[in-house]
């Protein structure tokens, strides 16, 4: 294939990954803007593929069919609460192709640069595989947290500031004697000093922490795979890799701002870790709160056939479940029988961003009626009945009036100004950030125990 005819089929994936941005930007055309994402990454692949630069096919062979098989075994195994782990393991493999790139580009005894094509080239390599690395090692635990193979409490090593600021600096030290070494004898203690410190940094910065502030962490590392893949880009000199890796960047890196916003919370004590380290004094509160009132699910059906109004706040308990159709259900019920019944979603509601919409979308919710945490915060007064469906920490009044809760701050749906709540759930166990939830002692709160898939299912039987 001619290097124009590349170019312009690069040209042409390029604007449709921008379309995939700008359609995954609404529920409505979610669907159409992958569709443009697959068919610009099938141009991109296939353009690539034929180009030049590929000498042997054999290897393109070798790497793609394994691949694509598992990436289908993935795609069909994976449920979907199990999203934001693949997520993750995902951005892994994009640090660690940054990595090898970066090695075999710097070993590659075709590539000759002098002077400042080579400073350049070497400064790539070197930022490339350092974003690269801590994008993997980082990624890794990240993964490990969601599993729940490695605790989601914060883990912090004494003095942890200084100990990345020193590996910074000996980062920022090995860098310049990288770029000044005259021969693969003196560039390769540096590089790999580097890479050991960078894979270090990544475990450290993501094991610091704390399970509240993961969604944050998980939008970061989508950040920072996209920059992975832009030095990719640099070192390949490929334009269409580099302007990918700039739209994940930057797109990650707004879903981070947004994260941040969401939850009140500063990037960079995010990203400095120690988030949820606070001992709570939630226990105690919950301790004086009072007694739990559990009810059934005939109670519930009449309180819902009196309502005038009603307002659905899933959580992830409803991914578990997968209660969504039976949700989606009583909604319609109650619509057909008069009653007002909208949805209040919390931007970290479940476990990956834009997780109930998604559900709510696949069970035929209508979007009219589905709303963001700004839009009903205020409205709980005028609501008859909350129905909090699995949801916990997002729901939690901890947030806002006990300064000691690790989640002290982050905006939350203020259900229990409702009338009355009902709140769907196997127990009284903590959410994500394991926090107590002093709603569900609240008086006006109606506890309704037991999987939210088999209660909601026995709801929709009581109201039809
Ligand atoms: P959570 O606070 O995680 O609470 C979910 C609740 O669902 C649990 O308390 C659990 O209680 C209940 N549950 C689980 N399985 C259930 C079932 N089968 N039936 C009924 N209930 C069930 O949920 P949330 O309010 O959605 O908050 C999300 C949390 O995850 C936040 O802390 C957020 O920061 C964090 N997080 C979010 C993301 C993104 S990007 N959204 C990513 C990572 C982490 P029982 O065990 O008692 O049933």
């Amino acid at each position: 294939m001619s290097t124009g005819l590349v170019n312009a089929i690069y040209l042409g994936a390029a604007i449709l990954f921008i379309l995939a941005l700008s359609g995954l930007s609404s529920n409505e055309n979610a669907k159409r803007g992958n569709l443009y994402g697959m068919l610009g990454m099938a141009l991109a692949i296939i353009a690539t593929v034929f180009s030049d630069a590929v000498t042997s096919y054999w290897v393109i062979v070798i790497c793609i069919i394994p691949g694509a098989i598992l990436g289908l075994v993935l795609a069909r195994k994976v449920k979907m609460t199990q999203m934001p782990q693949l997520v993750a393991i995902l951005h892994s493999v994009v640090g660690l192709a940054a990595v090898s790139v970066g090695y075999a580009t710097y070993l590659d005894p075709e590539m000759h640069f002098v002077g400042t094509e080579k400073t350049i080239h070497d400064l790539e390599v070197y930022i490339g595989i350092y974003i690269g690395a801590l994008t993997f090692s980082g990624s890794v635990i990240a993964f490990g947290k969601l599993s729940a193979l490695i605790t989601s409490k914060p883990v912090l090593l004494p003095a942890r500031h200084t100990i990345n600021l020193i590996m910074l600096l000996v980062v920022i030290y090995y860098g310049v004697e990288f770029v000044n070494a005259e021969s693969l004898q003196q560039a390769w203690f540096p590089l790999t000093v580097m890479t050991v410190i960078a894979l270090i940094f990544g475990v450290h910065m993501v094991i610091a922490i704390g399970g509240a502030d993961m969604p944050v962490v998980i939008s970061m590392l989508n950040s920072y795979s996209g920059w992975a893949a832009a030095a990719t880009g640099f070192m390949l000199t490929n334009d269409l890799l580099i302007v990918t890796g700039a739209l994940v960047g930057s797109s990650g890196a707004i879903l981070s701002y947004i994260m941040c916003r969401a939850m009140n919370r500063n990037f960079f004590s995010v990203i400095s870790g120690g988030f949820g380290t606070t001992s709570s004094s939630s226990s105690a509160a919950v301790a004086e709160v009072g007694e739990v009132h559990a009810t059934t699910v005939e109670e519930v059906a009449q309180l819902l056939l009196d309502a005038k109004k009603v307002m659905i706040v899933p959580g992830y308990g409803m991914a578990m479940a997968q209660a969504q159709r039976a949700v989606s259900d009583v909604t319609r019920i109650l619509m057909g029988k008069g009653v007002h019944v909208i949805f209040g979603i919390h931007p970290v509601a479940g476990r990956m961003p834009g997780h109930m919409n998604v559900l709510l979308a696949e069970a035929k919710v209508p979007y009219d009626i589905v709303f963001e945490m700004e839009e009903v915060n205020d409205d709980f007064p005028n609501v008859d009945v909350t129905l909090v469906i699995g949801a916990n920490d997002t729901v939690n009044p901890a947030a806002l009036e006990d300064p000691g809760s690790p989640i002290s701050g982050m905006p939350v749906l203020e259900v229990w100004k409702s009338k009355t709540v009902v709140v769907l759930k196997r127990g009284m166990a903590t959410g994500y950030a394991g926090v107590d939830n002093p709603l569900f002692y609240k008086d006006n709160t109606r506890m309704l125990f037991g999987d939210a898939k088999t209660n909601m299912d026995e709801l929709v039987k009581a109201l039809s």
